[in-house]
């Protein structure tokens, strides 16, 4: 079963402390009586090839709460991607809205995209994209250079919550996939997102380390924060809240998870784990 719990809790969530224990860190993450995090309403993205314009997202509709993981499906070529990009701020729709934190993104000028981008959503990809030469905390520090900001707390915090406490200093050539993507999801996180993109997260992850990246998500989700994860792994797919599939950049079939079952299932299994 890909949600087993890795085999160290410490891996996650640091030596001693218990998840259901652990306060929320951040005073920016959202309540769920926040409204709507994402509100994606009649996009459009279309690209032109010569005389030819293909729609890579045709009239999409999507909302995300706070503290919802929804997985996002479909084959290859479908808009997954595209789809990311847009929320993410990398892109621009064709047409139609995008509310992100209840601001309308699609009217923002490029710096206070830029800006927007850095302050509110974080992006994890199938290839991690570390910088080779900077170590597990640099690469971590990165985007506080970006928005100089100055957080040493926040860094250590993430790589403690990751489970990288003794990999802090090591350089990315020298750990393995997972690892590699738990750096990656401290970088997304360390400027405090809303928003949590993850485009294909697992695709070059082994089982083991596929478990360990689920389980960093629904913890983060416990806490507020909302997660939109591209996927062909469908077991992953499948512990989301919401699954959508996606077929020519619209959506074609839509499936709540047991949204309440499976909230409590990840309560009793922080209970177990604190009386362990
Ligand atoms: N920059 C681009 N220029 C032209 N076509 C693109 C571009 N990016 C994506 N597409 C097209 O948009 C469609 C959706 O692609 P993508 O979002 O990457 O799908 P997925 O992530 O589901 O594999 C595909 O037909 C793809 O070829
Ligand atoms: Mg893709």
């Amino acid at each position: 079963m890909l949600s087993e719990r890795p085999e160290k809790q410490s891996e996650i969530v640091g030596e001693g402390q218990s998840p259901a224990l652990k306060a929320p860190q951040s005073g920016t993450v959202p309540t769920i009586s926040d409204g709507p995090l994402l509100e994606a309403t009649d996009l459009w993205r279309s690209y032109h090839r010569g005389s030819e314009t293909i729609h890579a997202l045709a009239g999409l509709n999507l909302t995300l709460a706070p503290g919802e993981i929804v997985s996002v499906v479909g084959r290859s070529g479908s808009g997954k991607t595209t789809l990311l990009n847009q929320i993410g701020c990398l892109d621009r729709p064709s047409k139609g809205s995008l509310k992100i934190a209840g601001i309308e993104v699609t009217g923002l000028k490029e710096q206070e995209l830029v800006r927007f981008r850095r302050d509110h959503i974080g992006f994890i990809f199938q290839l991690f994209y570390l910088i080779p030469t900077l170590t597990v905390e640099e690469n971590i520090r990165l985007p506080l250079i970006f928005a100089r900001k100055h957080d040493e707390q926040r860094v250590s915090e993430l790589i403690e919550r990751v489970g990288l406490a003794k990999s802090r200093r090591a350089l990315p050539k020298q750990l393995d996939g997972g690892d590699m993507q738990r750096v990656a999801i401290a970088r997304a996180l360390v400027n405090r997102p809303k928003i949590l993109l993850a485009d294909e997260p697992t695709g070059r992850l082994e089982k083991k380390s596929r478990g360990a990246v689920l389980e960093i998500f629904q913890e983060l989700a416990r806490e507020g924060l909302g997660i939109i994860m591209a996927t062909h792994d469908p077991e992953l797919a499948a512990e989301a809240d919401r699954k959508i599939e996606i077929s020519d950049g619209r959506i074609v079939a839509e499936e709540a998870l047991g949204e309440r079952t499976k909230s409590e299932a990840r309560c009793q299994k922080l209970e177990a784990r604190s009386t362990e």
